[in-house]
C-alpha cells in the first residue's frame, strides 16, 4: 500500500505530479474557458465580491497565503488571510460582499469550522478548498473546490499542500475571468504554465538523492532557518513547519527582509540556512535576497540555496544549490517546496523517527 516506499508521507510527496495533474482536470470548457463544476456561486454573485478573507490552519494557512499573493495580483481584490483559530475573537468585518475562503485537507478542522459558522452568521458567502468529500467543512459551505489528492495519510500535509496550491491558483484565475480584470488576458498562459507543472515536480522529484545526502549530512543540527519571500515566504514557512513537526528540530522560517529586524542576531557559524531565491524576472525581488544571502553567510550561516535552473548569480554566496526548474514566480511555490518535503522527511528518517505518525500530532484536530 505504500508503492514500495518506507513510509505514507514519502510516497505522497513522490505522488505529487499525479495528484498536481489530477486537480488540473476538466477545469478548461470547449471553448478555453475556464469551468469550476461545484463552484455554487453564481458570476454576479462573485462579481459582487469586494474583499476576500481566506482562513486556514498550518499548512493550509501557507497555502492560503499564496494566494493572496496570486488573488491580488490577477483579480485586484484585496485578500486577508487569517488563521481560523483567531478568526472570530478579533470581530472581523463581514458582509454580504466579503468572500471567506476556507482552506482544509481535511475538511474537519475544528478551528476552520467554528470560523465558517461565524462568517455565515454575518451573511458572508463561504467557499471551501478541500481535500475530503462529504467532510462538514465543504458541506456546511456555499460552494467547494475539490482537491483531488487521493487519501492523505502521512500526519504532514505534502501533496494537500500542492493541490491546495492548484485550486487556489484555479480560483484567482476564476475569479478574474468573472471580474474581466486587466489580467483577465493572462489566465490561457497561466493555465498552460499550470499544465506544465506535473512534469517540474517530477523534475525536482527526479533530483532527490542529492537532496537527501544533504539531509544525511545534517542530523547533527540543532536548529535551522529558511528564508523566503513573496511567494518563497510561505514557502520557507512550510519548509520549517515540516521539519519541526517530523524531525523535531528548532527551524523558523521569515521573510528574508524581515532578517534585519532581529532574526539575523540568531545566525551563527555553520547554522544551515535554506534559501527559496525568486525566479529571475523579477530581478528587484532577486537583487534583495541575494543581498539577504550574503548578510547571513558573511556571519558564518551554512547557504542552501533553492535557485531557477540557469541562475548563476548566486554562485559566490550559496555552500549547496538545488536548481529548480524555471516557472514564474507566483508558480514556483509548486516546485520549491518540494526539495524542503524531501530534505525534511529524509532528516526526519535519518534520526528514526516516525515520519507518519510524528510524536503529539493528529491527522484532523478536531478540537479547538
Ligand atoms: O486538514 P486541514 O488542512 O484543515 O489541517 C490543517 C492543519 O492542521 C495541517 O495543515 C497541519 O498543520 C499539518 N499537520 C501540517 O503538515
Amino acid at each position: 500500500e505504500k508503492d514500495g516506499h518506507d513510509w505514507f508521507m514519502r510516497k505522497e510527496i513522490f505522488e505529487q505530479p499525479r495528484a498536481v495533474a489530477d486537480s488540473l482536470l476538466g477545469r478548461r470548457s470547449r471553448t478555453g474557458r475556464l469551468q469550476l463544476d461545484e463552484m455554487r456561486l453564481s458570476d454576479d454573485e462573485l462579481r459582487d465580491i469586494d474583499k476576500i478573507i481566506i482562513i486556514a490552519a498550518g499548512t493550509s494557512f501557507y497555502a492560503g497565503m499564496v494566494a493572496k499573493y496570486a488573488i491580488e495580483h490577477w483579480c485586484r481584490v484585496p485578500v486577508e488571510v487569517e488563521l481560523s483559530s483567531e478568526f472570530r475573537y478579533r470581530d472581523p468585518i463581514l458582509d454580504y460582499s466579503t468572500l471567506v475562503v476556507a482552506i482544509s485537507q481535511s475538511g474537519e478542522t475544528a478551528d476552520t469550522l467554528q470560523a465558517i459558522r461565524h462568517a455565515r452568521t454575518q451573511r458572508s458567502k463561504v467557499l471551501a478548498i478541500c481535500n475530503t468529500n462529504g467532510s462538514t467543512i465543504p458541506r456546511e459551505s456555499d460552494a467547494v473546490i475539490y482537491t483531488h489528492a487521493g487519501p492523505e495519510i502521512g500526519v504532514a500535509s505534502t501533496k494537500g499542500f500542492l493541490t491546495q496550491l492548484v485550486a487556489c491558483y484555479l480560483l484567482a484565475l476564476y475569479v478574474a475571468q468573472v471580474k474581466g480584470t486587466r489580467y483577465g488576458d493572462e489566465i490561457a498562459e497561466v493555465m498552460h504554465q499550470l499544465e506544465a507543472m506535473p512534469d517540474h515536480v517530477q523534475t525536482v522529484l527526479d533530483g532527490a538523492d542529492a537532496v537527501y545526502q544533504l539531509a544525511r549530512a545534517h542530523t547533527g543540527t540543532r536548529s535551522v532557518l529558511f528564508l523566503g519571500r513573496h511567494a518563497g515566504y510561505p514557502v520557507a514557512l512550510e519548509g520549517a513547519l515540516k521539519l519541526k513537526e517530523i524531525a523535531y528540530l528548532h527551524a523558523e522560517g521569515f521573510a528574508a527582509g524581515e532578517l534585519k529586524h532581529g532574526p539575523i542576531a540568531l545566525v551563527e557559524p555553520g547554522l544551515p540556512v535554506l534559501c527559496v531565491v525568486p525566479p529571475r524576472g523579477r530581478d528587484q525581488l532577486r537583487e534583495k535576497m541575494l543581498s539577504g544571502i550574503q548578510e547571513v553567510r558573511a556571519r558564518g550561516a551554512q547557504t542552501i540555496c533553492l535557485v531557477e535552473e540557469g541562475d548563476d548569480s548566486i554562485g559566490p554566496y550559496a555552500d549547496v544549490v538545488i536548481r529548480l526548474p524555471s516557472v514564474p514566480v507566483l508558480l514556483q511555490p509548486l516546485v520549491s517546496v518540494v526539495p524542503l518535503q524531501l530534505f525534511a522527511c529524509e532528516l526526519a528518517t535519518a534520526l528514526g523517527h516516525d515520519v507518519d505518525q510524528p510524536r503529539n500530532l493528529a491527522k484532523s484536530v478536531t478540537v479547538e
